[in-house]
């Protein structure tokens, strides 16, 4: 970590139906090396990307793509059909007239933006899921919604209005469902009660960027979603020329700054470095912390629940 930088704070969300029991610092050191372990053999199984998702990723990549073609792929997956053309007619997205057709919500909304709603729903489905740890589950799915949205938007206000800007945003903290899932894994066949989240927190400090970023890596996604997952908590180590690293850490402040998936922590003048780095001027900041307030104040409406 560096100055500016803070590991996830999540105790303030722990609710009292979610796993309690402490965890001594011996069976917190053997978490870790299996979570070290599943990291360096790369035995870490990641969830499978439904094939949808693969294809549309493949398929943004493609100047030549049709519509006809796009819809083929999405038709086969029911739920991403559906959650396209509900998104498609959100006012949030400014719906004016109802798409009532796959073909018309497609193309309202374009490419990327399907290729995102279909991650929506791999996440929903595939990513946040660890039954065991389910309510912080919800949390964490809740956020990484409003964390693709805020990563949209600093990349915006920052003249990059990159298209992987949102895919970052939602993925970046995967890791922590792939290290909650380690652990459920190791006491699935144990007599000990699950540890709580909060007595995780450092072991998720320290892994979930890099395992995140492996996920990201195994489902073949573009070194820029990589790279910003890797190093969304140190962007200064990103080396890549037009890094989403420093937009997604700039997302993290504003969900911190609205306390979702994370303690509650207002950006203060100590966050602006953070923030420039990112690209932000000072006029462009403020904007951005009332945008986050309002996503905040109406969250029902930017985020799809999780069942
Ligand atoms: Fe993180």
């Amino acid at each position: 970590m560096t100055s500016g930088q803070r590991p996830p704070d999540i105790s303030r969300f722990i609710s009292a139906r979610q796993p309690a029991a402490q965890v001594d610092p011996q069976s917190l050191d053997q978490l870790g090396q299996l979570v070290r372990s599943a990291l360096q053999t790369r035995r870490f199984r990641p969830p499978l990307l439904p094939e949808v998702a693969a294809r549309l990723s493949r398929l943004v990549e493609d100047p030549d793509v049709d519509l006809a073609t796009v819809e083929k792929t999405v038709v086969k997956d029911p739920a991403v059909a559906a959650r396209i053309v509900a998104v498609a007619n959100s006012a949030i997205h400014g719906a004016r007239a109802p798409v009532t057709s796959l073909r018309s919500a497609i193309a309202r909304l374009g490419l990327y933006r399907v290729r995102d709603v279909a991650f929506q729903v791999v996440a929903m489905g595939k990513v946040f899921r660890v039954p065991a740890y389910a309510d912080r589950m919800r949390e964490l799915f809740e956020a990484a919604q409003v964390a693709g949205v805020l990563a949209r938007a600093v990349s915006d206000a920052c003249g990059g209005a990159s298209e992987a800007a949102y895919l970052c945003g939602l993925l970046h903290d995967m890791g922590e469902a792939s290290v909650l899932g380690i652990v459920a894994d190791a006491f699935a066949t144990r007599q000990a009660s699950l540890p709580a989240v909060e007595f995780l927190a450092p072991m998720i400090a320290e892994y979930h960027a890099e395992l995140g970023a492996l996920v990201c890596s195994e489902w073949k996604l573009p070194d820029v979603v990589v790279e910003a997952v890797a190093w969304h908590h140190t962007p200064e180590q990103a080396t890549r020329v037009g890094s989403l690293a420093p937009i997604v850490a700039a997302a993290d402040l504003l969900l911190g700054h609205i306390g979702m998936g994370t303690a509650w922590h207002p950006v203060t003048k100590a966050d602006l470095p953070v923030l420039e780095s990112a690209g932000l001027t000072a006029e462009r900041i403020g904007p951005l912390l009332r945008y986050a307030e309002e996503i905040a104040a109406d969250r029902q409406s930017w985020v799809m629940s999780a069942p």
